[in-house]
């Protein structure tokens, strides 16, 4: 979802490059590779076929997604799952996922009969593990978990900043008890958390052993024990690097107690500076009306992280000449429908109107 791209266009993928950090990944350990239909414009799923070709297809097990929102009917699954094996010139997938799954997802696609239509798929041997990734509350995590017992495995974000959001802990110990294997997304909260500010660095510091700001959320959720395995997304070779490093030397239950208290110091930190909880998962997008939603989220949540108008400000300018600012917004509400994290994204727009505008 997060590959190098040119140009900050994310449907162009930068395509030797990401070729090169899937294959450096994979030559490293890294043996579970996630993609969906919708990533990078639809380019994503074509990318790893591409990079999987030249023997790298049999070291990995390979994860997509249903576009569960675009599903109205079994012929739907069908034609969008090919569609997808095509794209990643494969014959099967191990790891298929109900895309991004709230309640009314859940409940349009059990309707339409998904759990038929994907035991006809594993008896065929062309997926291996059904399971979903989820965006809604912690009810409705219940409710779909107790819905059906053959679940395999879900995808939850966590990360120290969301024990108590979506999913959160009471749903990563639900899940692990029912003996599912739970996949962690967004652990960095979208790289905002390998970013911190002066006063949040000067805490980490405090530590015994020395670790970066990104190393700490990542082995915050390797130190769990139901999580089975941890998704980062990777823009640069370098943090490709730095990641396989930091597993190579992670195991569950490697933090102590003091370095757990430390963790709590720093998420009453943050606490007091996020300002709108965007992961920049860019689910709203596109805005009919061309607002950059992610981009003015992130334009206040960094005022507020990191303190300083005039960066901002002038990047506001830009986007308004590019008729992407906020000023764009007309209110329509298709975005808030679309967004995982349930933001009131109008209001919330408003807001960066009047800060910036
Ligand atoms: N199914 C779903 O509903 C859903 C939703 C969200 C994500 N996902 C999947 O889960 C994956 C993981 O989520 P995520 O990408 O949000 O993970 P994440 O780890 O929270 O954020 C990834 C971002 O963190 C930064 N980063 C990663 N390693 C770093 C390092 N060593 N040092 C500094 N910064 C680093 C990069 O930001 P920069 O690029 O800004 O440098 C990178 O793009 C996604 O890529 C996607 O495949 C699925």
């Amino acid at each position: 979802m997060r590959l190098p791209v040119v140009d900050g266009d994310p449907s162009a993928i930068d395509e030797q490059l990401a070729i090169d950090m899937l294959r450096t990944a994979i030559d490293g350990g890294v043996n579970y590779v996630d993609t969906a239909y919708s990533y990078h414009g639809g380019k994503s799923e074509l990318l790893v076929g591409k990079a999987l070709q030249e023997g790298y297809r049999a070291h990995v097990h390979l994860a997509t997604k249903m576009p569960s929102w675009l599903i109205e009917s079994s012929a739907d699954m069908t034609r969008y799952f090919e569609e997808q094996l095509q794209r990643m010139q494969t014959d099967h997938v191990e790891f298929y996922l109900l895309h991004a799954l709230n309640a009314e997802r859940w409940h349009n696609l059990r309707d339409a009969g998904v759990i038929e239509w994907a035991h006809e798929r594993i008896k065929e041997g062309r997926i291996a593990y059904l399971g979903f990734s989820f965006h809604d509350t912690g009810t409705v995590f219940h409710e779909i978990i107790d819905a059906y017992q053959d679940w395999t495995f879900c995808q939850i974000q966590y990360n120290f900043l969301d024990e108590q959001m979506q999913a959160g802990t009471d749903g990563l110990l639900y899940a692990a008890s029912k003996g599912l294997g739970i996949v962690v997304m967004e652990p960095l909260r979208g790289g905002k958390l390998a970013l911190p500010n002066p006063e949040i660095s000067a805490l980490w510091n405090t530590a015994s052993t020395p670790r970066s700001a990104a190393e700490w959320a990542l082995d915050w959720v390797w130190n769990h024990l139901e999580v089975s395995l941890l998704l980062s997304g990777m823009s640069t070779m370098e943090q490709v690097r730095q990641n396989l490093a930091a597993a190579g030397r992670s195991s569950q239950g490697m933090l102590s107690s003091s370095d757990l208290q430390l963790v709590s110091r720093v998420r009453d930190a943050y606490e007091e500076l996020i300002r709108v909880p965007c992961t920049a998962c860019s689910y709203c997008m596109p805005c009919p009306n061309g607002v950059n939603i992610p981009g003015m989220f992130q334009l206040l949540n960094e005022r507020s992280m990191f303190g300083s108008w005039d960066a901002q400000r002038n990047r506001y300018v830009q986007m308004k000449e590019q008729g992407s600012s906020a000023e764009s917004c007309i209110r329509c509400g298709l975005c808030e429908d679309k967004c995982p994290q349930h933001i009131s994204i109008r209001d919330e727009l408003t807001s960066v109107v009047d800060q910036l505008g």
